[in-house]
């Protein structure tokens, strides 16, 4: 379904978000042209608003979404991998997990994707981790509704998000799409599981790999998604 994608959360509504990732990378490195990793760069929208300041490398687990990025961000270099395990032979000024943050679902999860980062960073680089939610913030029974058109397609999108069980760490987002296109209607499901963790576990794993963490707000896109956002600075490793 990945060709859904720009229909239902399209580039132009990263544009605040991005301007929040840009403004800390010149804080905490200064106004040259950094290098940057963005690991789970799904469709590359995110990554759009930023490839005109940095120089930018991408990795996502699904072929499909990848080739979505690598349309809009033609100059960008693409690759397929896991961010609990890719090694690419290269350090980065800054590493970027956006909500793709929100699909690591324990904490061997968490401390494998930390552990690559801190791979991919020169001592003194940045990581920015952004889950969509943690679980001080998280809103269980939370419905939300949105539609779309592009290209002749129209997108109606329902999703319920709810913890089946709250003494673990993963919750479950299912969306309804009514999907209308040349005057004919078909209706998708799909389930998403994710992981909800407290504030308090995303800041112990990263500074259990090596970082020191400062813990900023991220203002709420669009849909009300937003919660927070941890930078970590790397130590020398
Ligand atoms: C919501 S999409 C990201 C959208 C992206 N922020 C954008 O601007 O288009 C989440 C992405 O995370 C990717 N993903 C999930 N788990 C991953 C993993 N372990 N390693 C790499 N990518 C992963 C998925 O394949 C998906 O493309």
């Amino acid at each position: 379904m990945a060709y859904l994608w720009p229909i239902i959360s399209p580039p132009e509504e990263y544009g605040g978000e991005a301007a929040v990732f840009v403004d800390i990378i010149y804080e905490k490195l200064g106004r040259g042209r950094c290098t940057l990793l963005e690991l789970g760069v799904g469709g590359g929208h995110m990554l759009s608003h930023l490839t005109a300041d940095f120089e930018c490398t991408a990795v996502d687990l699904s072929p499909d979404m990848l080739a979505l990025s690598q349309g809009l961000n033609p100059g960008v270099e693409h690759h397929v991998g896991d961010m609990r395990k890719i090694r690419l032979d290269q350090t980065f000024d800054a590493v970027l997990v956006h909500d793709a943050a929100s699909y690591l679902l324990t904490g061997q999860d968490l401390q494998e994707t930390f552990a690559t980062a801190a791979r991919h960073l020169r001592p003194g680089g940045i990581l920015m981790v952004a889950p969509d939610w943690v679980q001080e913030t998280f809103p269980d029974g939370w419905v939300y509704a949105w539609d779309r058109q592009q290209g002749g397609i129209e997108v109606k999108i329902e999703e319920v998000m709810v913890d089946p069980d709250p003494s673990d760490t993963q919750v479950e987002s299912t969306y309804t799409y009514t999907i209308k296109k040349d005057g004919k209607v078909t209706v998708e499901v799909d389930t998403h599981l994710t992981g909800l963790f407290a504030i308090n576990t995303w800041t112990s794993l990263m500074e259990g790999a090596g970082f020191s963490v400062e813990l900023r707000p991220l203002p709420p896109n669009e849909g009300g998604y937003g919660s927070w956002l941890f930078i970590g600075v790397a130590g020398a490793n």
